[in-house]
């Protein structure tokens, strides 16, 4: 290895250190990072103040996260990498499939089993929707018995999670499998926008930036069937605030979808309501596994 540190040769001579790594891809990572952030470092000219701040940002984010708590996700979401790291790693094949985006710290390993048709929402406030759709494969087979795990906010924007003394555990999640058809449908209400928790470091950095903490309204989805890639994605409410400038950048066009308000009778029966409610029709294409 080359003595003597200078600015331009920092970089290379950090990378050779790293020359006997046994596993390529590690060494592969390790080089580009350090190329990356020496640039980073040389461009800005970062003092040794802001390089303090930084260690103490840094700091701060491992020391907000617990089991429960994920700052550091919820860094890697605002900064817009969580988001391109599943978009690169779902790159769909000739289009078909569904698009995918981020989880989000709110999935529960195990949502509530609860049969087609049943209802999500255990409370009872808020708007009355039905979500409807078939999940097939990519050359358009229907995938019956398709497990499908959905979670959504409530009428106020808060996950059950986040009130404990409010909402009972479960509120606005199920487990559904497909039927014969791949066919789901199943009843819930139309969820609110909400921020994402800015009580930690995080919070400080949107503020900091004089950027919103929303993200607009929607309902998420685990999808997955024997053969097929898992598809972790959400349905966007078509009218919700934030659609153009979600905090986490995990809107896609293909995933807004309207909730259609539908005052018939006769279609009301069929889910099991009486009276008006919203309709929202999304069909789950999953990419067969390579
Ligand atoms: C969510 O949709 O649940 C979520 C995603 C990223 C950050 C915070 C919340
Ligand atoms: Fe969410």
């Amino acid at each position: 290895m080359a003595t003597g540190f200078t600015e331009d040769a920092a970089a290379d001579t950090v990378v050779e250190s790293f020359a006997a790594t046994p596993d390529p891809r590690l060494r592969e990572l390790l080089s580009s990072l350090v190329r990356h952030l020496h640039a980073f470092v040389r461009e800005t000219e970062l003092t040794i103040a802001e390089w303090d701040q930084a260690i103490e940002f840094l700091t701060a984010t491992g020391q907000k996260s617990d089991r429960e708590r994920q700052e550091f996700i919820l860094l890697s979401d605002v900064l817009g990498i969580s988001m391109l790291v599943e978009t690169i790693n779902s790159r769909k094949a000739a289009g078909a499939a569904t698009e995918s985006t981020v989880l989000g710290p709110f999935h529960m390993v195990l949502s509530p089993r609860r049969a087609l048709g049943e209802s999500i929402d255990l409370v009872g406030t808020g708007p009355l929707a039905v979500l409807e759709g078939q999940v097939r494969s990519a050359d358009g087979t229907p995938l019956p018995g398709a497990e499908l795990d959905v979670w959504q906010a409530n009428d106020h924007g808060f996950y059950d999670v986040q009130q404990p003394e409010l909402q009972p555990v479960g509120n606005g999640r199920g487990l559904f499998t497909a039927d014969s058809d791949g066919a789901y449908w199943f009843r819930t209400i139309v969820p609110a926008h909400y921020p994402i928790p800015t009580d930690g470091p995080v919070g400080a950095l949107l503020e900091a930036t004089k950027r919103h903490p929303y993200r607009p309204a929607h309902i998420h989805f685990l999808v997955t069937a024997p053969g097929h890639r898992p598809l972790t994605t959400h349905i966007f409410v078509a009218d919700s605030p934030y659609l153009e400038s979600d905090a986490v950048f995990a809107v896609k066009d293909s995933l807004i979808t309207e909730f259609t308000p539908v005052d018939d009778p006769d279609l009301a029966a069929r889910y099991g309501l009486t009276g008006p409610f919203r309709l929202a029709s999304f069909d789950i294409v999953l990419q067969p596994e390579s």
